[in-house]
């Protein structure tokens, strides 16, 4: 929206939450207070706010003055009932549809944002149908729903809504998608917004993150067969992304894909091909899910194998918790299952990300629990890594932040205890990096103990 905004200036832009504390933080004068991280949007927010972007918990007034409405709402997996862990919970879709259908006036066109399962714009339509036949004939109310996924990526979210690869609009109603189209047209050529029917563009976001999950599995994959072979997965990935067919696009191996999206709408996908029973469809897709778990399992694994067997008492630094670099997001980050495993293993671990939050990261582990640093399995927030990583054993590097590849390795591997080990997941670190230093070096994707000979 503050995309939109800051593209638009004739047009006014209220993004309304029912979550008072989101709402004053959007608003907040201090502009780190804002509730999303992303490179960029404080200051569209700076440039905007008040001018024609708003932020607002009032509901009411904001649907009925609107021409426009977007629905952004949250569509987790479900966590029970039918469906449990597998299909979408669109509770809120579903109470957004009728707060739509209360307080809007006149003609309003509904575009579906969030990420949904197929036939969820038939769903919204039923209940905005059933509000303007109780309103009478004579009702001024009159809707069209249209879905245009959102396919930006964390981290890189201005740039991707500024310069999109493509916009999708799907819908049926001509009038409505061409206000919607010149809307895009601001500041998106023509030529990148793409007209479909609704079900083609609801279908296209889930399966544009089954593919891009996908890939990442493959990868990751792959890396653990470099591991055991003596191949590089970077040199692999070079090799193959080379290849035109194939594209050198989201094929970095790493600890596997988190994040609000993958995950949920993979299962989303599995969820509707057993719906309509194409159980083959769905187990390809579970397979996706399966070796993403498996990955996270393997690295806590290995790194409890390396040092010893055991990481009871040992005092592990962890660099980055958020599931990528230049997001504050932690929504299934592969950080946290590997992190749960370590504590579980007893290692006492010192984490540390640019900008995720101690409280943040206390939510999801657990109390902070630093005065109890010499007992087993425990966690606490690093500010000072220097300070934190004396007597460590090892640093895992989770996150892949710009920062981490500044760390001055000498000094913070004399500070260690030895034998100490550096485990870069992210495969940024470079070997020569590490001349002068004694740490031990395990690195995903590369085998550095194995040859030929011992094959
Ligand atoms: N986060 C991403 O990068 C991304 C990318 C593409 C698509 N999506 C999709 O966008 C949707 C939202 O994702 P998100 O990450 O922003 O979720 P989120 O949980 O961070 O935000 C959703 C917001 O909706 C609010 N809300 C819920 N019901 C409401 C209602 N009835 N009225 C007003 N506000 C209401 C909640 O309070 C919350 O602040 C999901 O469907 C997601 O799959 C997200």
């Amino acid at each position: 929206m503050a995309v939109i905004a800051n593209n638009c200036p004739d047009i006014r832009v209220t993004l309304v939450d029912l979550n008072e504390e989101r709402i004053n933080n959007w608003n907040n004068a201090d502009l780190s207070k804002l509730p999303v991280y992303e490179n960029g949007l404080s200051d569209l927010v700076k440039i905007n706010r008040n001018k024609n972007l708003f932020f607002t918990t009032n509901v009411q007034k904001s649907i009925s003055e609107a021409d426009i409405i977007f629905i952004s709402v949250n569509t987790p997996t479900k966590i029970k009932g039918v469906g449990a862990g597998y299909a979408s919970d669109l509770k809120w879709i579903e109470s957004s549809a009728r707060t739509i259908a209360k307080y809007a006036k006149g003609q309003t066109i509904i575009v579906e944002k969030s990420t949904v399962p197929v036939r969820t714009a038939e769903l919204i339509r039923t209940i905005l149908k059933s509000s303007v036949e109780k309103s009478g004939q004579y009702s001024s109310k009159k809707f069209s729903v249209l879905s245009s996924p959102e396919f930006l990526a964390e981290g890189t979210a201005i740039k991707d809504l500024q310069n999109p690869d493509r916009v999708l609009i799907g819908g049926d109603d001509n009038y409505a998608i061409e206000q919607l189209s010149l809307l895009y047209q601001k500041w998106i050529p023509k030529n990148k917004i793409f007209v479909t029917n609704l079900w083609s563009s609801e279908l296209s976001k889930l399966t544009a993150n089954a593919f891009l999950a996908q890939r990442i599995s493959s990868i990751n994959a792959i890396s653990a067969l470099c591991e055991e072979t003596g191949a590089d997965v970077r040199e692999v990935t070079k090799a193959i992304g080379a290849d035109t067919r194939i594209g050198n696009k989201f094929l970095n191996a790493g600890p596997g894909f988190g994040g609000s999206c993958f995950q949920k709408d993979l299962l989303n996908m599995i969820y509707l091909c057993r719906y309509y029973k194409l159980d083959e469809v769905a187990n390809y897709w579970e397979e996706v899910l399966k070796i993403n778990k498996w990955q996270k399992k393997r690295i806590s694994k290995l790194i409890v194998e390396k040092l010893f067997g055991t990481v009871a008492t040992k005092k592990l630094i962890i660099l980055g918790f958020a599931f990528k670099s230049n997001t504050n997001d932690t929504r299934e980050s592969p950080a946290i299952s590997i992190a749960r495993d370590l504590i579980e293993n007893g290692a006492n671990l010192y984490i540390h990300d640019p900008k995720v939050s101690e409280s943040q990261i206390a939510m999801i582990l657990g109390g902070d629990n630093a005065d109890k640093d010499s007992a087993e399995g425990s966690w606490q927030f690093s500010e000072d890594l220097e300070k934190d990583c004396k007597n460590s054993d090892a640093i895992i590097l989770l996150t892949e932040w710009e920062d981490y590849l500044k760390v001055n390795w000498e000094k913070i591997s004399k500070l260690m205890r030895k034998p100490s080990w550096l485990f870069d997941t992210r495969g940024i670190i470079n070997q020569e990096d590490l001349v002068g230093t004694d740490l031990n070096f395990w690195k995903i994707g590369k085998s550095f103990f194995k040859t030929n000979e011992n094959i």
